[in-house]
């Protein structure tokens, strides 16, 4: 205890010479400057050579195993040609571009969703902003064959997105599991482009269906999501998103047979095929599943009537339950972060 009390003065004595406090919340800290939280440093990246790392890699590297000081890497305006890994030891990491036409992430990994990702992040307390990541394999358009190329894959906790990017053509964006927060992202794919056991929220987000670049009069699937068990806690929630693109999808398919997945107030252009989702290997377990639309509107639910019999229908509670805030975070986290 006296060595504890001892450590803060030291760090209020500090502050004091530095001009600012260093603030500390759930064992994160921060720089705290009058009412705003700032991260305690910030490293650049800059392909030009001006900045203090000349790729995201290395700038990840900088930031020490088991940290708790919120790091900013703020990542200028370019194409960075290189995977990206954040290990679940580097917490407490905001990455920062300057937009998400502006900064990009690009590989082209395929195969399989395990070794493909551009980009992955294993580490709770994560923040991106501004950025866009993309498995160049099959998107933009080109001669390869279609394959498993994964632009994200996101397994830590408590982390959220702003402004990001994500585009690929099949397993685009793998929400493997944690609570997520998408908000203003753009989701680019054609099959499976969303998918895994998340406990995620995408909100005001454009998920753009990448139909044309499909085998012509194949259908997608926009969400594949893989809640295993009655009594997981998993699921994907869309709430006021806009659904487009050229083509025809299935709103999602089971990736295991406890798929829950939620379309709420969202806008759906006429990409959105009338039967609305698919059983896959679940034939005959359907009622395992949740696939439910609610308050959605524009040309893809104007024939929602002709969507299959099992799609569900959730009652006021349940739907309250799933889009609030809460169901991602009940503790503050997402406030929590210093921007
Ligand atoms: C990053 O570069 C800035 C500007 O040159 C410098 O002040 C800062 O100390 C550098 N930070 C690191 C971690 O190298
Ligand atoms: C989402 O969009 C709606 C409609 O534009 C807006 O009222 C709301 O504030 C947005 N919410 C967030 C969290 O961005
Ligand atoms: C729905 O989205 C389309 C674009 O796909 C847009 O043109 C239309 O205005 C939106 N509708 C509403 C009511 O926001």
């Amino acid at each position: 205890m006296a060595s504890l009390r001892w450590y803060y003065h030291l760090c209020a004595c500090i502050s004091l010479m530095v001009g600012f406090e260093l603030g500390l919340v759930n064992g994160q800290y921060y720089r705290q400057v009058g009412s705003k939280k700032l991260p305690y440093q910030t490293f650049t990246v800059d392909q030009s050579g001006h900045g203090n790392f000349s790729t995201v890699q290395s700038a990840i590297n900088a930031v020490p195993s088991n940290n708790k000081y919120w790091i900013c890497i703020r990542v200028k305006a370019g194409t960075y040609r290189e995977k990206v890994m954040i290990p679940y030891d580097k917490q407490y990491i905001i990455l920062k571009g300057e937009g998400k036409k502006k900064t990009w992430i690009e590989w082209d990994d395929h195969d399989n969703v395990a070794q493909s990702p551009t980009f992955a992040s294993q580490a709770d307390n994560f923040v991106a902003k501004s950025i866009s990541f993309r498995n160049t394999y099959n998107n933009p358009i080109n001669n390869n064959p279609r394959a498993p190329a994964v632009a994200a894959m996101i397994s830590g906790d408590k982390s959220a997105f702003y402004r990001c990017g994500f585009y690929g053509l099949q397993d685009t964006l793998w929400d493997v599991q944690g609570r997520h927060y998408y908000n203003k992202c753009t989701m680019q794919g054609a099959i499976d482009f969303i998918f895994g056991a998340g406990q995620s929220i995408f909100e005001n987000c454009s998920i753009a269906y990448f139909g044309k670049a499909l085998e012509p009069g194949l259908l997608g699937y926009i969400t594949a999501q893989g809640r295993v068990g009655p009594y997981d806690s998993n699921g994907f929630v869309f709430k006021g998103c806009t659904v487009h693109g050229s083509g025809s999808t299935y709103l999602g398919r089971p990736w295991r047979g406890y798929s829950r997945v939620i379309f709420y107030n969202s806008n759906f252009s006429h990409i959105v095929n009338p039967k609305g989702w698919d059983a896959w290997n679940f034939v005959g377990l359907e009622q395992q599943l949740t696939y439910a639309e609610d308050g959605c509107y524009g040309p893809g639910e104007e024939d929602a009537s002709q969507r299959v019999g099992w799609s569900n229908k959730l009652s006021q509670a349940d739907l309250n339950q799933f889009t609030s805030i809460s169901y991602v975070d009940n503790e503050g986290w997402l406030n929590d972060r210093p921007f």
